[in-house]
């Protein structure tokens, strides 16, 4: 584990005790840039946490408004985030967190500088430069390295990482409450949305429900503004994922010319799958760690009729139409992202203390814990359907090139899920969405289906819960259709129809 040595710490602590302390309650701007200055914030509730932050400039990364980095540090923990304004109306637009996947990827690489930031990495990997289509043209954002472990964020000796989704994300509660009470507490009176990708589909609803619950909890706390989640091709459930393997490989629905896989392959899929559901749903129901892995031994042989021919100059498990380029993320971009910030200047400018090592794409120790954790077979349609229920809406959107986290197997879970707009979003088709195109001519980016419903017999409002897919895109949406991917986000933020 690359940020956790025995040296670290003493070195961390001196940095953290040679700051000059600003300890005013909010923040104020105008933060020196010499590498040992941070404005300090604490926590008057929490004394023992406290935030460091600093302003960051358009020569790491042109954003086209205010950016700030720094760590929330408490319990020996120390969260990484990068926060920007939005280009529109920084005071009234709304708030939106990105987490990336993984688990332990940093949402340094695949969100902000690969996908949908102010700045990203340029075609040959040189330098990062402004993005016209970032989703903070009309929101500010924050991105957060988590679990604890993960890219920048890292933990005191002896301190324990994160060994599921739910342990992250009460540690990203505590991020969030104190940002949003103690930095920009003007942000706490903007509606707040959280993104993500991938193994997002864990984190997020995860932290949605710690959310709302905290809120209920201390209902004479300020209340953390939670309008709406959005999971970027997500992987919710497992064994769904799995079963959408078969639709993904085996026919042209994907949008594809002919199927990837044979018939003698796609006959051995077809004939694995029912044992597959069947051991994969005890394990929802009994979720031991024996029990589990063993569904997944029987899952696996599935997933590695691809997955084994998938790597670096093979097969692309995140596209299927597309050639991998390097093991494991696929992506030259990924690994141009972790040399861009690995530069000195760059780590200085984002004060990285040099004990802490370089930046690394991500975190093996938190693969292992959260294997461990039993947290990889596990799905989370229960904090789905408590978020609908606790006034949340919630959009679920996939590219469809993607076989990782498939447009088939998402649709399967968001068609099971048990809640009061069940029947009606299960009855119907998709139905095509339009964008405009370069030349301004209508055309079709995807498919959707939504329902507005009253979540709880007591709801006074209904919930939004909608599942959208991207053409021509597979895993990652804002980096394959960055111009739709943005409209889509946009509809979906200030409440307007997904076919406009
Ligand atoms: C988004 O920002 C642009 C200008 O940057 C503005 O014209 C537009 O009204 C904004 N949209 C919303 C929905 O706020
Ligand atoms: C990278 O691309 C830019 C233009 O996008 C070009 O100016 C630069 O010379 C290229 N650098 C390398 C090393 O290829
Ligand atoms: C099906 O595909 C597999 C893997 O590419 C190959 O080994 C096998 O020979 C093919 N079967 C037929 C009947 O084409
Ligand atoms: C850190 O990254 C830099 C630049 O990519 C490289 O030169 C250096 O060897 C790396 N150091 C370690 C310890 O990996």
């Amino acid at each position: 584990m690359k940020f956790f040595s025995t040296t670290l710490w003493p070195l961390a602590f001196q940095l953290f005790l040679g700051l000059e302390a600003n300890a005013k309650p909010g923040f104020v701007g105008g933060v020196s840039r010499d590498s040992s200055q941070y404005t300090i914030l604490t926590h008057d509730e929490y004394p023992t946490y406290s935030v460091r932050i600093r302003e960051q400039h358009d020569d790491v990364c042109e954003a086209h408004s205010r950016q700030y980095t720094g760590w929330l540090d408490f319990e020996g923990k120390h969260m990484f985030f990068w926060y920007f304004d939005s280009q529109n109306d920084p005071v009234n637009d709304p708030l939106t967190l990105w987490l990336t996947g993984g688990p332990g990827v940093s949402s340094m690489i695949a969100g902000l500088f690969l996908e949908l930031g102010p700045c990203r990495i340029k075609e040959n990997g040189t330098g990062v430069d402004y993005h016209p289509y970032a989703w903070t043209k009309n929101t500010s954002m924050i991105f957060i390295d988590q679990p604890t472990g993960t890219g920048f964020s890292y933990a005191d000796d002896g301190v324990e990482l994160p060994s599921d989704s739910f342990m992250s994300a009460e540690d990203l509660y505590i991020f969030l409450y104190t940002f949003l009470t103690k930095v920009f507490p003007e942000k706490m009176e903007v509606p707040f949305h959280i993104s993500g990708e991938s193994y997002g589909g864990h984190y997020i609803p995860a932290l949605s429900a710690e959310i709302l619950k905290q809120n209920k909890i201390h209902p004479h706390r300020p209340q953390i503004p939670l309008q709406s989640v959005l999971i970027g091709n997500g992987f919710v459930s497992p064994m769904d994922t799995t079963f959408g393997y078969y639709e993904t490989l085996c026919t042209t629905k994907p949008g594809v010319e002919a199927p990837v896989f044979n018939e003698t392959r796609c006959t051995i899929i077809a004939e694995t799958l029912p044992r597959c559901l069947y051991v994969h749903e005890a394990c929802y129901k009994y979720p031991d760690e024996k029990l589990c892995k063993a569904a997944d031994e029987i899952c696996i042989s599935i997933r590695d009729l691809y997955d084994q021919e998938a790597g670096a100059g093979s097969r692309d498990p995140y596209d299927i139409t597309r050639k991998c380029e390097v093991e494991h993320l696929c992506y030259d971009g990924a690994v141009e992202v972790e040399t861009y910030l690995n530069q000195p200047h760059i780590l200085e400018s984002l004060g990285i203390p040099d004990v802490l090592g370089n930046f690394s794409i991500e975190s093996p120790q938190i693969v292992d814990n959260f294997k461990k954790g039993n947290d990889l077979y596990a799905n989370t349609m229960e904090q789905v359907k408590y978020t609908l229920e606790n006034g949340v809406d919630v959009l679920i959107y996939n590219g469809n090139l993607d076989l990782a986290c498939n447009t088939a197997g998402n649709l399967r879970w968001t068609n099971a899920l048990s809640w009061n707009g069940q029947a009606p979003f299960s009855a119907q088709d998709l139905k095509p969405w339009y964008t405009a195109d370069e030349k301004g001519n209508k055309a079709q980016a995807g498919s959707f289906k939504e329902v507005l419903a009253y979540a709880t017999p007591e709801a006074s409002t209904k919930r939004r819960f909608a599942f959208v897919t991207v053409d021509k895109s597979g895993h990652m949406v804002p980096l394959q259709q960055p111009a739709v991917s943005l409209e889509l986000y946009n509809r979906w933020i200030f409440g307007k129809p997904i076919d406009l």
